[in-house]
């Protein structure tokens, strides 16, 4: 076996340390913006039974995979690939796999910050009272104005990416432990109030039914295809932000088990999530199918009207925030660090670079939402389409080959050693899951996606 690496960019001081920021990247938007409306718009239930499936198939083994492939190669993304490839005896071209997850990562970045400056929006809105009383047709306004003024859209991205590029640029430990260690059981304890209230005063079994029972007829290609795009978004896999986190984990750590804890935080702030939405959503007869403006929408009507709104109201919109910023770092490390790496840059400049690329490229998906709304492309303005591409096209084709070269391009001994492991039952299932459930199903879903099984 080779000598044990250690990574140049430095390492978590704890385990705790690591699971906290791998669950701060993997909790973020996509559990409290993105699951209830793609659920929302994908059938309810359906959509959840299909969603869960992913997480357990395809998910949890591919979340294994990654930070097992991280810690053993100890370097950015495309150098950790390269390294083990070459270590294994394979072609050093295993590296573009770390170069797609930079691409995708460096995409979601951009039209992640600009839904991230919403919720800066929502939160100074919130605070000043403005939502005070609001109603359903209020509320709806308030998000209209705020999406149909590109100034505005531009000044709160700009802040965020401000915010992001800062966190990343100190590094590990003084930048990312620190941000996650208070603000993720904080986030967590909030949104448990807020299915309470919505418990209380909303429609909670109308939600439970349409979160919970599956209409199986609305199973179709696109609502599995769509599933598991939000699968690999929400555990931030496929692109290399776990794979980075785990070159900075200690060697002592349990890798299976960090996994299970970061996939059922992340699985369970999700489903709290929309019980929080869906009850109000029904109470307030909006619209499940509202699109990306589902929890603006729907949020400050509860705001609006709680005793304490305002600070119920406040407090959470910069908690999410703040689970946006975690997750926001997390997007960037992996190009940051192969700059250092590759380029010799220090770490500042590095992500200065790479943060206002993410920045200008924003700007597509914020004209997409009033100014250039009527330019398409493929069908779609730019922000779907650059979430479309990222979530549902490139995350599950990074995840497809990271799996692969774990399960079949990685030796036994390399894999086994690195989980720490015996040949037990737990790593042939793990082995199992990922040399052929997980692959299988990613094509599968792919395969019937184009059409080739009669789908859409
Ligand atoms: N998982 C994050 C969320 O759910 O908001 C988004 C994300 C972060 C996706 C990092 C991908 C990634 F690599």
């Amino acid at each position: 076996m080779p000598a044990r690496r250690t990574s140049i960019h430095g390492e978590w001081s704890s385990k705790l340390a690591f699971i906290l920021a791998a669950t701060g990247s993997a909790v973020g938007l996509g559990n409290i913006w993105r699951f209830p409306y793609v659920a929302g718009e994908s059938g309810g239930g359906a959509f959840v039974l299909v969603y869960l499936a992913c997480v357990l198939t395809i998910g949890l083994p591919v979340m294994i995979a990654e930070i097992l492939i991280g810690r053993r190669g100890r370097q950015s993304p495309i150098n950790t690939m390269r390294t083990l490839a070459v270590e294994e005896g394979h072609s050093p071209a295993w590296q573009h796999v770390g170069l797609l997850g930079m691409a995708a990562g460096f995409i979601i970045l951009s039209f992640y910050s600009v839904i991230a400056g919403w919720t800066l929006a929502y939160m100074v809105r919130t605070a000043a009272g403005v939502l005070q009383g609001v109603t359903a047709e209020g509320a709806r306004s308030i998000f209209a104005d705020l999406v149909g003024d590109p100034e505005k859209l531009l000044a709160w991205h700009t802040i965020f990416m401000v915010m992001t590029i800062i966190v990343v640029s100190r590094g590990v430990q003084s930048g990312l432990e620190q941000a996650t260690k208070f603000l993720m059981p904080a986030l967590f304890v909030l949104l448990v109030a807020m299915v309470g209230y919505a418990m209380n005063t909303g429609q909670f079994q109308h939600a439970l039914r349409y979160l919970f029972m599956p209409d199986f007829g609305k199973i179709t290609t696109d609502v599995v295809l769509n599933a598991m795009g939000q699968a690999f978004f929400s555990l931030s896999l496929g692109m290399g932000a776990i794979m980075i986190y785990g070159s900075y984990l200690s060697h002592n750590a349990s890798i299976v088990r960090t996994a299970v804890v970061i996939v059922s935080m992340d699985t369970l702030v999700a489903l709290l999530a929309g019980l929080a939405i869906f009850p109000l959503v029904f109470q307030y007869q909006l619209e499940p199918t509202a699109g990306a403006g589902l929890i603006f929408q729907t949020l400050p009507i509860a705001f609006g009207q709680m005793p304490g709104g305002i600070w119920v109201g406040t407090a959470f919109f910069v908690l999410l925030l703040f689970a946006a910023w975690t997750s926001a770092i997390s997007l960037l490390e992996p190009a940051v660090t192969w700059l250092v790496e590759n380029h010799g840059m220090n770490r500042v400049k590095a992500t200065a670079y790479t943060g206002i690329a993410a920045w200008g490229l924003g700007i597509l998906s914020i004209l997409s939402l009033n100014a250039w709304s009527d330019v398409k492309v493929f069908g779609k303005g730019f922000l779907d389409l650059f979430d479309y591409l990222s979530s549902n096209v490139m995350l599950p084709i990074g995840g497809f080959l990271i799996c692969t070269f774990a399960a079949w391009l990685m030796s036994r001994e390399s894999t086994r050693s690195e989980l720490g492991l015996p040949d037990g039952f737990g790593y042939r299932l793990w082995r199992f899951l990922v040399q052929f459930v997980s692959p299988v199903a990613i094509v599968l879903v792919f395969l019937n996606k184009i059409g080739l099984f009669g789908g859409s």
